[in-house]
């Protein structure tokens, strides 16, 4: 659809006042880079140039996980935008429409993008620019027309006089070129500006002296061409993005009980007939089955929940959630747990790195770290898993329809076999055989007596001697 793309993402990012170049600043799940690439994946250009500068080495590592494709370009002293232009079509030769971006306006859709680079065709123009009515046009380029309504010039805020200031229409950044009337009007621009820089806005009205058509294209949702220079502005932009996707997901059919508390990244999935409650946080690449519950309050990162689980007031991290499985209130999964079909996390439970068989459960208060565990299983309440000797971590093994006894230690590497018990209060250092029960407490004895002799006085006592004790 579009041969070439240019993203402009040099700038200093000054406002931000971070150590994080800003284009890598990151909301919904990807970087401000990120949306930017994503929504031009939609138009499918040939090569895709970005423009680096500030925090080059980080951005360029950024790059080449995200987009390793994309070629990366050197702009060594930033002298605007022309200039930007200019360093990344050094030594280019090609022909056809060039689409250029810049890096920090996270909000653009693939769709507006494809409707830009139609309208533009259909047009049959020499250069496009993406305009949008802004209530607020403080700060942005903007947008001259002439008679025809076409695009006559754009002007800079810091150039605008006070009646141009007073226009509403304003420059998104996104422009389509044609790449030979391009490389000739950004040879011919000027630094006689307010900031002394080459503007790659300077272009269009060069493109028109020399007889090129150029047309505003106004793009209807003015939120699309939102800019990000500030954490204001970032936070803004996080909060326009989330009710975006949390808008695309409810037609989608997922409850949404309070989409205002409710994130989620654009990199999750959910199938229809998922409840999502207040309070959740839903991000990295998880996909959520139909029919389940999430939430209230409710973190979720790469996870996979199947059909029908339910997972309440918990924090899950890379763990994969069984059908019907539940979770919560409560429960930290950390990555590597396999929850089975309808096994269950419950109340103050920690798992990390293990598998809970079909139908086992972990009710209460426990540790399960580095174990597999059987189907039918009950692990009793504030159980824990010693998988630690201080230098090494090991495995514990327990079989089908076991009977973990409550506050059980299990000291790995240790298996319990199928249909075990262990006593309650163990401390088990040895493997229990199928069937066996597991005793590892000393026998319990009881000092009669000892409260009126050692604590005399007390309410304890006293409560003792009324009953005659
Ligand atoms: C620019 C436009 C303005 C438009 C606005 C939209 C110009 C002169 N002005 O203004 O009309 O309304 O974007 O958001 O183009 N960059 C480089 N190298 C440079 C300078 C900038 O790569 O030497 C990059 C920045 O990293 C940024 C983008 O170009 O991603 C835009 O630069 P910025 O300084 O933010 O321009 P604005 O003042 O916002
Ligand atoms: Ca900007």
């Amino acid at each position: 659809m579009i041969k070439q793309a240019i993203v402009l993402a040099a700038g200093e990012g000054t406002r931000m006042k971070s150590q994080t170049p800003k284009v890598l600043h990151s909301i919904a799940g990807r970087s401000l880079l990120g949306h930017v690439l994503h929504a031009l994946d939609s138009v499918n250009p040939e090569t895709v140039r970005v423009v680096v500068g500030s925090g080059r080495e980080k951005v360029e590592a950024h790059l080449s996980e995200i987009a390793p494709d994309a070629i990366a370009i050197f702009q060594a002293e930033r002298n605007g935008t022309g200039h930007a232009v200019q360093v990344a079509l050094d030594g280019v030769k090609t022909n056809g429409n060039i689409l250029i971006l810049a890096g920090d306006t996270p909000l653009l859709s693939g769709n507006t993008l494809k409707e830009f680079v139609a309208a533009h065709n259909d047009g049959g123009y020499t250069a496009s620019v993406l305009t949008a009515e802004h209530p607020d046009p403080t700060g942005y380029g903007r947008i001259i027309r002439d008679d025809e309504g076409l695009l006559h010039k754009i002007v800079e805020e810091k150039d605008a006089d006070d009646d141009q200031k007073l226009i509403f229409e304003i420059n998104s950044g996104v422009y389509i070129f044609d790449f030979l009337a391009l490389t000739e009007a950004i040879s011919k621009l000027k630094t006689n500006n307010a900031q002394g820089e080459l503007y790659l806005t300077d272009a269009i009205e060069n493109i028109r002296k020399s007889g090129g058509k150029v047309a505003p294209i106004l793009c209807e949702d003015f939120t699309e061409t939102f800019g990000v220079n500030d954490r204001v502005q970032l936070a803004e932009a996080a909060s326009l993005l989330r009710d975006r996707i949390n808008e695309s997901h409810m037609r989608n059919g997922v409850t949404i009980l309070d989409p205002t508390t409710t994130w989620i990244d654009d990199t999750v999935t959910i199938a229809p007939d998922v409840v999502i409650l207040p309070g959740s946080g839903i991000f990295g690449s998880t996909a959520i089955a139909a029919h389940a519950v999430i939430g209230p309050r409710t973190t979720l990162q790469d996870c996979a929940v199947n059909c029908c689980a339910t997972i309440k007031e918990s924090n899950c991290t890379a763990s994969e959630i069984g059908e019907s499985a539940t979770v919560g209130p409560f429960a930290y999964l950390r990555a590597g747990t396999i929850l089975a079909n309808e096994s269950k996390a419950g109340a103050f439970v920690e798992i990390k790195n293990s598998q809970i068989g079909i139908g086992s459960k972990v009710p209460h208060l426990s540790y399960v770290g580095d174990a597999t565990i059987g189907e039918g299983t009950n692990i009793g309440a504030a159980t824990i898993f010693v998988n630690y000797d201080g230098v090494e971590k090991h495995r514990t093994e327990i079989g089908d329809h076991v009977r973990i006894g409550s506050d059980t230690m299990l000291v790995a590497p240790v298996n319990v076999g199928d249909g075990a018990y262990t006593a309650a209060g163990s401390v088990i250092t040895e493997d229990v055989p199928a069937g066996a029960i597991g005793v590892g407490r000393s026998k319990q004895r009881n000092v009669l007596g000892w409260v009126m002799r050692k604590r005399p006085g007390t309410k304890s006592a006293k409560a003792a001697e009324a009953k005659g004790e």
